[in-house]
């Protein structure tokens, strides 16, 4: 399963890339304002330097929602980089979008995707990934993780390329949930991926064998 970091921050983005196991980034709207990123030229330029810290691909989603503008706009982001992944929201107007995109080679991902209807659609239109939002599933008491292993049958049961990339991911036992469900992808924030290191009995155990090593090390 390949791991992307779901952030605009670009101090978290180095601190992942740094720990080897990074294989690209996810941003959105959302993201980018938190980050207070705003206005066309400083978010490209945004898009180009997390391109630059990462080796895999970046997830960089258009504003409109109008087929034209959606075209106009994506174009505009994937010739920023060979690493961009165009970010098309899962509406009438994108699937159209993800088709185009597709026929011409350019990769999307498909967002704001929560059943597996919609999923179909993207598959069908050509998406290169699609994102089942598993957290916000959970926040309405839904299973999210159950919609990412039901995406991961159906691509695999009728033979569709779209790779399933779990996002909405809040903590670190949702990455091993989306690992059980056969996701392609997950996409975590900094906090849940660190999260993988911990174990107590690490800690207890390299405690004791600094401890012994320096009893007759001295
Ligand atoms: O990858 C999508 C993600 O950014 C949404 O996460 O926590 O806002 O539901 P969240």
């Amino acid at each position: 399963m390949k791991f992307f970091i779901d952030t605009a921050n670009l101090k978290q983005i180095k601190e992942a890339q740094e720990l080897g196991v990074l294989d690209g980034v996810t941003t959105n709207p959302s993201l980018m304002a938190k980050e207070g990123i705003k206005g066309t030229e400083n978010i490209k330029n945004h898009y180009k330097q997390i391109c630059e810290i990462v080796d895999g691909d970046v997830s960089a989603e258009v504003i409109s929602t109008e087929y034209k503008r959606m075209i106009a706009e994506g174009e505009e982001l994937a010739e920023l980089h060979n690493q961009i992944v165009v970010k098309i929201p899962m509406i009438k107007d994108g699937i159209k979008a993800i088709k185009y995109f597709a026929k011409k080679g350019i990769r999307t991902n498909c967002t704001l995707v929560f059943s597996p209807g919609q999923a179909l659609l993207a598959a069908k239109a050509g998406a290169y990934y699609v994102s089942p939002f598993v957290g916000r599933l959970d926040d309405i008491s839904y299973n999210g993780m159950d919609l990412v292993a039901q995406i991961v049958n159906i691509y695999n049961t009728y033979g569709y390329n779209t790779q399933v990339l779990a996002a909405s991911i809040r903590h670190t036992m949702h990455i091993i949930d989306a690992l059980d469900s056969g996701a392609d992808v997950a996409t975590c924030p900094l906090s849940a991926i660190l999260g993988l290191l911990n174990h107590p009995l690490t800690d207890i155990g390299l405690e004791k064998f600094i401890a012994d090593y320096n009893s007759v090390n001295k």
